[in-house]
């Protein structure tokens, strides 16, 4: 196709995302894809990224003033993910590298993998999957067989009343269940609205028999979830963290599973991902896992490749992206000079 002689922007993908992610960036862009499916190391990435005027990248490529000071023509970074703390957002303000993510179009899904979670925890269906398959049901029914917690009319603890935090507490609703959270900022309107209680972060823990986290990894939530706050929550109570690993310190996490502070976790996240089979976690009966799979639905894909996208092209184009992490970033480098095609 004629392109009127204009060079196109240069785009790195650093994995391939769903449609129609590539194909709206290609319609603009020269885009190449790393088409291998584990994290480039470092090294490669700055390779990759090194004459590109925009990048696509995951939660698993860390975004750092080395691959900022080696890829000088760096105009932005779309991240395919909500969170962005892979990101080093502020160096990237500083150098007026645009940053943006994919909020929304992922809480419904994330909101759902709580509640698998939190449902199978409760209910301890993955050991009852194991114990069917292992073939070790020869009692038949038995009044005492893998008996879990009701859900129906509990109260569940939000930690991060964010988007993701409020359809967690709507589906709750459908259950019956007393709702409390905590958030660094009181949200009063949804509490009139949804009829959510504010508390503490202390009195959330020994008040709820689930707690759901829907925090951004931060310096301020790094092991948030440590021996302290594990050992004020209830014996009979549930942990469910889709958020970010290292939020919950894993050690503790185990000395709370082994010794009964808690009854059982499900975790969707790790501290270092992919976490490995001689995990600790992993030899428990009381725990439920998945592989940070939260968003992992076609709908909430394929809309994130879109929206990540999109992001890209309009700041090659000199507009203002869907999702932009850095606003001040306009200051160091306005749109119109970022404009590209
Ligand atoms: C995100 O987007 O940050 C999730 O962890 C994965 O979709």
């Amino acid at each position: 196709m004629d392109d009127g002689g204009l060079i196109k922007p240069k785009v790195v993908m650093t994995r391939r995302i769903l449609e129609p992610g590539p194909s709206i960036i290609s319609q603009k862009c020269d885009l190449y894809v790393r088409e291998e499916r584990k994290p480039p190391t470092k090294q490669e990435l700055i390779e990759l990224v090194k004459d590109a005027d925009g990048l696509l990248c995951l939660l698993s490529d860390k975004i750092d003033r080395d691959v900022y000071d080696a890829c000088g023509k760096l105009r932005v970074v779309s991240t395919y993910s909500v969170g962005f703390d892979h990101i080093d957002v502020e160096e990237a303000t500083k150098r007026g590298v645009y940053v943006c993510y994919t909020p929304g179009v992922l809480t419904q899904a994330t909101a759902d993998q709580a509640w698998t979670l939190l449902m199978a925890a409760a209910r301890r269906l993955a050991e009852a999957d194991r114990y069917v398959r292992e073939g070790k049901w020869d009692i038949g029914w038995a009044p005492d067989l893998l008996l879990g917690y009701d859900v129906y009319g509990a109260t569940i603890g939000i930690i991060g009343i964010g988007r993701i935090g409020q359809a967690v507490a709507e589906r709750a609703k459908g259950f019956n269940m007393k709702v409390l959270y905590y958030d660094t900022v009181r949200r009063e309107d949804l509490e009139r609205q949804m009829g959510i209680e504010y508390c503490e972060l202390e009195s959330l823990l020994e008040r709820s028999d689930f707690v759901s986290l829907h925090i951004p990894r931060t310096k301020d939530t790094i092991g948030l979830i440590n021996e302290d706050n594990l050992k004020k929550m209830k014996p009979t109570a549930v942990l469910v963290n889709t958020s970010r690993g290292g939020i919950v310190d894993e050690k503790a996490l185990f000395k709370a599973l082994s010794n009964g502070w808690i009854f059982a976790a499900g975790l969707d996240v790790f501290e270092n991902e992919p976490t490995t089979s001689d995990n600790p976690l992993l030899k428990l009966p009381n725990i439920v896992v998945a592989p940070h799979i939260a968003s992992a639905t076609h709908q909430a894909r394929s809309k994130m490749a879109e929206v990540a996208a999109m992001n890209l092209v309009n700041v090659l184009e000199g507009k203002d992206p869907l999702f932009l992490v850095n606003q001040d970033v306009k200051k160091v480098k306005p749109l119109d000079k970022v404009k590209m095609i």
